[in-house]
């Protein structure tokens, strides 16, 4: 079966929902008068309405139906500790009511020691902040752009880098009789961008290999992640990431890692290291912060000179870049989690074993073909994360978001969409089947994950 239609579930799912959550139904039909389909985020805005939140605490949300929602998207994997973890939020309130905080414009000693932390963890000559994933990707891109004084941008299709020109490039499958990423993402681009942005297979290291034999004198750099997130949860594989060192390092590009997701989630530093793989440059934020608005670009000093006084790469600006509140956040973060990975990465690490085999087990034994991604490998060793495909082949190896994504390998819809409003309505949240794990969960939180996954199958059977 290829492209089911799920209309009549979804119908159907929405209507319940409608009466599961009147009061986020309300705040919806508000929103829509002034924000562009009710907010400002694609992914928050689930259809027919996202519930509209009140208050957070550790594995839960709370919405204004007064709904407490087991919550698995944590912040968009940011949180390592649960939402609202009285380790920031204590040392956050206290340096308010003593008047530090929100003072920007000026520097302090907390951003050198903010500096120190990230370039020791991970492994980095130099660092500068910036306040978001995109900025920080953007950044490095320019940073390898003005060092090799090359064009080129290679990335992963499926990779999701933020919405920067080069990162809008083969983000979502197109569909047709060649799918492909080879494509914008948007209206409003320069027009070079398409043709600057080359496209490469995650995990494809012979198409790498041919990439780079063609292109590889104009390539200024290689950007990707050394386990994909938005492409479907896939660890790289370490023969992968080690040409890809090897063929930038032997082309003189430079090769940039976009730790914004893997960065502090999978250990108290870069996951690169898990590898063995030392990138030019890397981009952290997410986990980092704790869920505060923080992103760093970090590596090389004689690259990340560029953006210093007469570097002429502009990586200079932002009214909020260093924001002490964030800086904060970020040290009192990174201290805890580098304090405490002994415990944190194992414990959180086994949460998503679980996860995954219980939600896979629960779908199963509804008659859903169902798959968990997110496994650990040989270099990872461990994973917190996850989403869940459902692949119309059940024994198809999945390793590249070519077949995470297409609609002919994997009913996308029942994973993206409607698996989440069925397990909404069992208050548990979910993006991409699944999401992460934090120390805030306990596995009684991932036994009723379980449970919810059979309701929600049953519910969306029953509605077929
Ligand atoms: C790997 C990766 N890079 C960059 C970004 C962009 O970060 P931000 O949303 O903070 O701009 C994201 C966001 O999800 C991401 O997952």
């Amino acid at each position: 079966m290829k492209h089911a239609n799920h209309e009549k579930v979804l119908r159907a799912l929405a209507a319940e929902y409608e009466r599961h959550s009147p009061r986020s139904a309300a705040a919806n039909r508000e929103a829509l008068r002034y924000l562009v389909d009710g907010g400002s985020h694609t992914l928050r805005l689930i259809r027919p309405f996202p519930p509209r939140i009140a208050s957070a605490s550790g594995a839960f949300v709370t919405d204004e139906d007064g709904h407490r929602i087991l919550d698995f998207w944590q912040g968009h994997y940011a949180n390592v500790l649960g939402h609202n973890p009285p380790e920031l939020t204590g040392p956050l309130s206290k340096a308010f009511a003593s008047g530090f905080g929100l003072q920007t414009g000026f520097t302090d000693r907390l951003q050198v020691e903010v500096a120190e932390l990230a370039c020791r963890l991970t492994g980095s000559e130099r660092v500068r902040f910036t306040s978001s994933g995109s900025l920080a990707t953007m950044y490095a891109v320019l940073l390898a752009r003005g060092f090799t004084g090359r064009e080129l941008v290679m990335k992963v299709g499926g990779g999701w880098h933020g919405a920067q020109p080069w990162g809008l490039v083969g983000v979502d499958l197109k569909e047709g009789d060649h799918a492909s990423y080879q494509h914008t993402e948007s209206k409003g681009l320069p027009g070079a961008v398409a043709e600057e942005v080359i496209c490469a297979r995650y995990n494809d290291t012979a198409l790498l290999g041919r990439l780079f034999a063609e292109h590889g004198r104009r390539v200024a750099c290689f950007i990707l992640e050394p386990i994909i997130g938005s492409g479907g949860f896939l660890a790289g594989d370490p023969a992968y990431l080690a040409a890809a060192r090897e063929l930038t390092a032997k082309h003189g590009s430079l090769l940039i890692f976009d730790e914004v997701i893997a960065g502090f989630r999978f250990r108290a530093g870069a996951a690169s290291a898990l590898y063995g793989v030392r990138p030019d440059l890397a981009t952290f934020a997410k986990a980092m912060g704790g869920g505060m608005p923080v992103a760093a670009v970090a590596g090389r000093a004689d690259v990340m000179a560029l953006a210093g006084r007469g570097g002429g790469v502009k990586f200079s600006g932002g009214t909020y870049s260093c924001h002490p509140a964030s800086m904060l956040a970020a040290k009192t973060m990174m201290l805890h989690l580098a304090a405490h990975e002994a415990e944190i990465y194992p414990r959180i690490n086994a949460l998503g074993e679980t996860a995954r085999r219980t939600v896979e087990g629960a779908l199963r034994a509804e008659g859903f073909s169902a798959r968990c991604t997110g496994d650990p490998n040989t270099a990872i060793g461990g994973s917190s994360v996850g989403a869940v495909v459902f692949p119309f082949n059940g024994s198809a190896a999945i390793s590249s978001p070519e077949q995470v994504r297409d609609p002919e390998t994997c009913d996308v819809e029942l994973a993206d969409t409607v698996l989440q409003l069925a397990l909404l309505l069992e208050d548990v949240h979910v993006v991409h089947g699944l999401g992460c794990l934090t120390t805030a969960h306990t596995s009684a939180d991932v036994d009723r994950l379980g449970e919810a996954c059979r309701a929600a199958a049953r519910r969306i059977k029953a509605a077929r």
